[in-house]
């Protein structure tokens, strides 16, 4: 079992707060604080506490050779201390190991938070090398693990830090997200409609097969979808088919129909010549040879935001097509509107679904936005989470 943050001793304690800020940044500032937010209930929580609060993050991806100052965590810092509006100091020191740190971390007054930069400064983050856990360790007494977004990640401040803390429990988020997306694979309430887009046929096809066993309509639009057509011999013209994949798309449609998932695909398209010429709408599923699917139809965004309406359960990740292109984004923008307009418990995840919520204006009216890229469909493929297993205790 997985204790909350809220089962533990807190009060006045050093905290290792482990968070995901791996935030996207332009001109030195924070772009996107979606995953700063969603972790302040657990943050304010602490402060409640007066837990001397000791943050740490991985942001980007640098090279592992020290500092670099692009992937830097000050303008996340700058971003905690505007979105706390409060007096509470947020202190910076240039290493997240060493005796900066570890002075500050022993002098932390109550309520005072400290954020160790990039744990990926230090290649031995990623390698989860048991000298650098710790030396993270010895920073807190409680450990806290509130990054869902990376707890498909085995490495040190994730796996090797909790398992030389005695005292540790999940953050609020952490909670959530597994609630909420765990709900998906036990007991959602039905209709339980999963719809999923997107390029990479290969990065979701696990998360497929996984909810074929709860799922009772599965939607499927965007790029991945003409695997799938393919699959069923429709044509597809020019359209990017994964080849690789055209055969495990197969086996999933008879898995669906042996177990009675109703299967939704693209039964007209919005195509072009390529992504950089104009589109025009295909009134059938078979799409001319000469062009390339770009969007779901107009017939299919009804038929997609139909079955939202009768769903109790939505999970939706991944656009219904080249949603970074205006003329090529509807579809996808209606199936945000068609999820939030839906009286079911709604779960969305994944960076384009996201972002389209946020051009709908519909972002507020999901039950449950994911923080987790990789680390949901982990999660929804039925794979064991290293972060989630890390913090189990045995009461
Ligand atoms: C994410 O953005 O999915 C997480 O922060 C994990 O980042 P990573 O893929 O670089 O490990």
């Amino acid at each position: 079992m997985m204790k909350s943050v809220r089962e533990i001793a807190c009060h006045e304690q050093r905290v290792f707060l482990r968070v995901d800020w791996n935030c996207p940044l332009a001109d030195d500032r924070v772009a996107d604080d979606a995953r700063i937010r969603a972790t302040l209930p657990t943050v304010r929580y602490l402060l409640e506490q007066k837990a001397r609060i000791i943050i740490a993050s991985h942001l980007g991806r640098p090279s592992g050779a020290g500092f670099e100052p692009s992937y830097s965590l000050a303008p996340v810092g700058e971003r905690l201390a505007e979105l706390l509006a409060d007096d509470t100091e947020v202190l910076l020191p240039e290493d997240c190991i060493g005796d900066a740190a570890r002075k500050l971390a022993h002098e932390l007054a109550p309520g005072q938070i400290l954020l160790l930069e990039n744990l990926r400064f230090h290649p031995e983050e990623e390698k989860n090398d048991p000298k650098f856990a710790e030396l993270l360790a010895g920073l807190a007494e409680v450990y806290v693990n509130d990054a869902f977004g990376a707890a498909h990640r085995a490495h040190a401040s994730i796996v090797g830090v909790p398992r030389l803390m005695p005292v540790k429990a999940a953050g609020l988020l952490m909670q959530r997200e597994t609630e909420q997306l765990g709900q998906l694979l036990s007991k959602p309430a039905r209709p339980f409609v999963a719809m999923l887009g997107g390029a990479k046929v290969a990065d979701k096809i696990g998360v497929i097969e996984h909810l074929l066993s709860t799922a009772d309509v599965l939607a499927i639009g965007g790029a991945m979808a003409y695997t799938f057509l393919k699959a069923k011999e429709i044509s597809v013209g020019r359209s990017p088919v994964d080849e690789a994949k055209v055969f495990t798309a197969r086996k999933v449609l008879e898995r669906a129909e042996t177990k009675g998932v109703r299967v939704l695909l693209p039964a007209d398209h919005i195509a072009a010549a390529s992504p950089e010429a104009a589109g025009k709408v295909i009134r059938e599923a078979n799409i001319p040879a000469d062009l390339q699917g770009c969007d779901i139809g107009p017939q299919t965004t009804v038929q997609f935001a139909r079955v939202c309406k009768e769903a109790r359960t939505i999970f939706w990740n991944g656009p219904m097509g080249r949603f970074e292109i205006p003329e090529f984004a509807k579809g996808t923008v209606a199936v945000a509107q068609a999820v939030a307009a839906s009286e079911a418990v709604t779960v969305v995840g994944g960076g384009d679904s996201i972002a389209a919520l946020h051009q709908a204006g519909v972002a507020e009216r999901i039950t449950h936005v994911s923080t987790g890229g990789g680390a949901s469909l982990d999660f929804l493929e039925g794979k064991t989470l290293p972060g989630i297993e890390a913090l189990e205790v045995s009461s």
